[in-house]
């Protein structure tokens, strides 16, 4: 949906106020209706009782980001470009048992959509991170309380940090995103941790790229479960879909090994070594320590000092 000069004049003069956005009293009904229409696409609600559209982050953010597009896609646009298909509950639940997930682990979901796979996560005590792309997705989890952390953000420019002791995961599959987000989403894991993920049906293609896949979580001792046809019904989705498990062997993403002190220089060592350079002093009869260009100073002191050139020659 276009935003046209006449709505864009009301949005201008629109004022928000936290999660609240008011608009101009003097709208026309068909002007106010139109606008209504972006604002409800934008992820507002009218609240009578506030008078206000509603919306489930910082009013203004909305705003501006609205009038910098010229446009708001439909709820059911924004659905099939961000394939946002929620993971029903009972696929949830045979997920995180697949993760094999226990009270207490640190999971991460890094395409968390509204939560649904987070939510059942912490639900089990897991202590969890979220990534999503999707500001108004991650502020619902975000106003769900029940994640430890929720990064509004490409989860594919992340560093990879293997700190987890899972990750689950419903990625985008479009374009063969599933199989981009679920590599990198293995280098989140820590030695020793697993992954799981819903993947689209396209995984189990001939491509050489899917075929090293597939032989690569074979080896380390991962599997392919085929979901039943219908697994996505309830969210709108006819796609074919199956689970995969990735173990993170030890030996992967294991941190470096610390770097061992430098081997001593057993020979050839002298007292410099093992300190500040010795200074030129006088000790007994003997005149100790490089002689520099402040002199002698024990020698000089009492009158009978070596002049410097020659306490060096005499060494
Ligand atoms: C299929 S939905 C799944 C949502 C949620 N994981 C669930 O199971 O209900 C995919 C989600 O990934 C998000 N997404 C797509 N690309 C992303 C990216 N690069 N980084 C983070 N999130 C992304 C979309 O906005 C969408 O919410």
């Amino acid at each position: 949906m276009k935003i046209r000069s006449a709505e864009r004049a009301a949005l201008d003069g629109a004022v928000c106020d936290g999660r609240d956005l008011r608009l101009p009293a003097q709208l026309g009904v068909e002007q106010y209706a139109r606008v209504n229409r972006l604002l409800v696409a934008a992820g507002g609600r009218y609240v009578p009782g506030r008078g206000a559209h509603v919306f489930e982050r910082e009013a203004a953010a909305v705003l501006t980001e609205l009038l910098a597009a010229g446009e708001v896609k439909t709820i059911r646009e924004r659905t099939v470009e961000r394939q946002m298909f929620p993971t029903p509950t009972p696929l949830v639940e045979r997920l995180i048992d697949l993760a094999q997930v226990r009270a207490g682990q640190a999971v991460l979901e890094p395409s968390a959509g509204d939560g649904a796979i987070a939510e059942r996560l912490a639900a089990r005590g897991a202590i969890v991170d979220c990534i999503e792309l999707d500001a108004d997705s991650a502020a619902r989890i975000r106003a769900g309380e029940y994640a430890r952390s929720v990064v509004t953000g490409d989860f594919l420019k992340r560093p990879r940090r293997p700190v987890y002791d899972a990750v689950v995961m419903n990625p985008p599959f479009a374009g063969r995103q599933d199989l981009r987000h679920v590599e990198h989403a293995e280098g989140f894991v820590r030695p020793g941790g697993a992954l799981v993920a819903v993947m689209g049906n396209g995984i189990t293609g001939d491509s050489p790229r899917l075929v090293r896949f597939r032989q690569r979580v074979e080896r380390l001792g991962g599997e392919f479960q085929h979901l039943p046809a219908d697994a996505f019904r309830e969210s709108g989705a006819r796609a074919r879909t199956v689970a995969v498990r990735i173990p993170v062997p030890v030996e992967l993403n294991a941190p470096p090994p610390p770097r061992m002190p430098e081997v001593p220089k057993w020979q050839g060592l002298t007292p410099k070594d093992f300190g500040r350079p010795e200074r030129p002093h006088q000790d007994g009869l003997f005149l100790l320590g490089d002689a520099d260009e402040l002199g002698t100073p024990p020698f000089d002191a009492l009158g009978f000092g070596v002049p410097l050139h020659q306490a060096v020659a005499q060494r």
